[in-house]
């Protein structure tokens, strides 16, 4: 946790350092800044700017605000939402290189988090567990989502924004994975200010104020991504997202030429849950239960080609036809499996010790037993996942 001087003290040599910072260096990396600190042309550099020091004071609060967060997102997070981001105010690319520089050149010598930014954590450990256990019932899931995050955030320079599809019914765990990865990547999980969600029912509910949404959704992309530069979007219901929508985030995801001009390439995740495919995913794994596979054994080469067809034949959603899905901007879809009796019995101990109130065994089969299984004959998939089980143990109260 940075200890530095209040921000008040800092607003007043905010200017300095960006003089310092680039008028000096212009764009030295943190290293070289590092080994220029307390004596070097830096200091010398500190100490012959007093007088610029007062003339650039006003122009500098919004790089304040800026580099606070990135220093100091406690300082950031007490600002009510969008307060200190004037709607409509986009920081110039310029801007934007001399805050990366800025930020690296403080960070050399102050305490941010290992040089990085305390806001994001990164904790595969934390991630991989929580897949391992609070998960039920989703292997392929617990295999792809770690793998294709951890390789896109270890990028040096990554050129494009990584995109995951999720796909399956309602219940099976898509948000519940999406919270998860918020919540060990960012220390403040899905509140971060490097998060946004999106529910398009929510957020888009009126097609026609689709351009408004548009305009929005675009402003609110880019400020998430000036002020963190590692990102995280989650679109909830993208099977109900407006084509318009869809076509804003093309830019994210097409190959761009990396930007040289920054210390550090912006990392970005955009994931997308839906229910579309969900029942071709339940189909195809009927038909592989029932020929004898292990439900474990079963693979995502095995689920994606019925899948990929099916989003992109279905006409109810814009999704399938979006050219993200066309022009193969989706880096992984990734199919959640129906859920059987045994997982959601496991839902329900989970809930149970989440709320630390005792169960027995047969609480828990008896929960299960709420469910409504299908298909018809066999009833083997859980129809509601584990959708709401938490509420059902409330029956089980004292
Ligand atoms: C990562 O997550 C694990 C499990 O939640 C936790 O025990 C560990 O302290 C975390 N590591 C860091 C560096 O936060």
């Amino acid at each position: 946790m940075p200890r530095g001087p209040r921000p008040r003290l800092w607003l007043l040599l905010l200017p300095l350092l960006l003089a310092v910072g680039l008028g000096q260096h212009g764009r030295a990396g943190p290293r070289e800044a590092a080994e220029e600190r307390g004596s070097g042309p830096a200091w010398r550099a500190f100490q012959g700017l007093r007088e610029r020091l007062r003339v650039a004071g006003t122009l500098s609060k919004r790089y304040w605000a800026l580099f606070a967060c990135r220093v100091w997102p406690e300082a950031c997070e007490q600002d009510e939402e969008g307060a200190a981001w004037p709607h409509g105010w986009s920081l110039p690319l310029l801007g934007q290189q001399y805050l990366d520089t800025l930020t690296s050149w403080y960070c050399s010598f102050q305490d941010c988090c290992g040089g990085g930014d305390c806001r994001i954590t990164n904790n595969f450990t934390g991630l991989e567990s929580d897949l391992r256990v609070r998960l039920h019932g989703q292997h392929l899931a617990q295999e792809l989502v770690p793998t294709a995050v951890r390789s896109y955030l270890a990028l040096p320079r990554p050129d494009k924004a990584l995109a995951l599809s999720f796909h399956g019914w309602s219940g099976t765990g898509k948000n519940f994975v999406a919270r998860m990865l918020a919540e060990n990547l960012y220390r403040d999980g899905l509140r971060s200010d490097c998060v946004k969600l999106f529910i398009a029912t929510f957020h888009f509910p009126h097609p026609k104020d689709a351009d408004l949404y548009e305009e929005w959704l675009t402003d609110q992309m880019r400020e998430t991504r000036e002020r963190c530069g590692q990102t995280l979007f989650v679109f909830d219901e993208a099977e109900k997202l407006h084509p318009g929508l869809l076509e804003a985030l093309r830019p994210h995801l097409q190959l761009q030429a990396p930007d040289s001009l920054r210390a550090e390439s912006p990392r970005s995740i955009l994931l997308f849950l839906s229910n579309l495919g969900g029942n071709v995913i339940n189909e195809e794994v009927l038909r592989l239960l029932k020929a004898g596979w292990a439900r474990e054994a079963v693979t995502v080469d095995q689920l994606e080609p019925r899948l990929q067809a099916e989003i992109v034949a279905s006409t109810d959603s814009s999704f399938g036809h979006s050219r993200l899905v066309k022009d193969n901007l989706i880096d992984f879809f990734v199919p959640f499996l129906p859920l059987e009796y045994r997982h959601v019995r496991l839902c329900a101990r989970d809930a149970f010790l989440s709320q630390k109130l005792p169960y027995a065994e047969e609480d828990l089969d008896q929960i299960a037993t709420m469910m409504v299984y299908v298909p018809q004959e066999e009833k083997i998939f859980s129809s509601q996942g584990c959708k709401s089980i938490s509420q059902r143990i409330n029956y089980f109260l004292p």
